[in-house]
């Protein structure tokens, strides 16, 4: 297990972490983002997924559950805040996007609500607010 940790003092400064981690992101690639609300999961995604290649506007599923950006790598984007219950997402086909093998990168803001469904490996990314525009992230490859 590796954790990286790092501090943003900035918005600017938690968009250039998420650029300088799109290097080492690969297909078929799970990352989880853990964080209260408003901590920075969507702001890092955003800028994430810009860095991946997707140009279009990158906003939380939070009505749709899944947001699906046609990229080079598909991205899919995961919002759980709203799911009642693992039952739910199982309903919702949500166990193919997961499936080893697929070639997406998905990315999952609170994956609390859908525990055990998401397998290993995949890279956990914990995102705390220290004040108004300091965050701490930490990053953890979980196998
Ligand atoms: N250093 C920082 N890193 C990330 N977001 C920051 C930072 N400083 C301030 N913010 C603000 O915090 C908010 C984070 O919101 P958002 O990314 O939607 O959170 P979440 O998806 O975790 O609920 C944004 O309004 C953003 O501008
Ligand atoms: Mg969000």
């Amino acid at each position: 297990m590796n954790i990286i940790e790092i501090q943003t003092n900035s918005l600017k400064e938690t968009e250039q972490a998420a650029i300088a981690f799109s290097k080492i992101v690969t297909p078929s690639t799970t990352i989880i983002f853990h964080g209260d609300l408003g901590a920075g999961k969507t702001t890092f995604i955003k800028s994430l997924c810009k860095a991946l290649g997707y140009q279009d506007m990158v906003t939380s599923p939070t009505f749709t559950i899944m947001n699906e950006y046609e990229n080079d790598i598909p991205i899919f984007h995961f919002d759980m805040y709203r799911l009642a219950s693992c039952d739910e997402a199982l309903e919702l086909g949500f166990l193919e996007y997961f499936e080893k093998g697929h070639e997406g990168i998905c990315l999952v803001e609170w994956p609390e609500n859908v525990e055990g469904l998401i397998k290993v490996p995949y890279i956990d990314i914990t995102i705390e607010k220290i004040n108004d525009t300091s965050r701490k992230i930490k990053i953890r490859s979980v196998e």
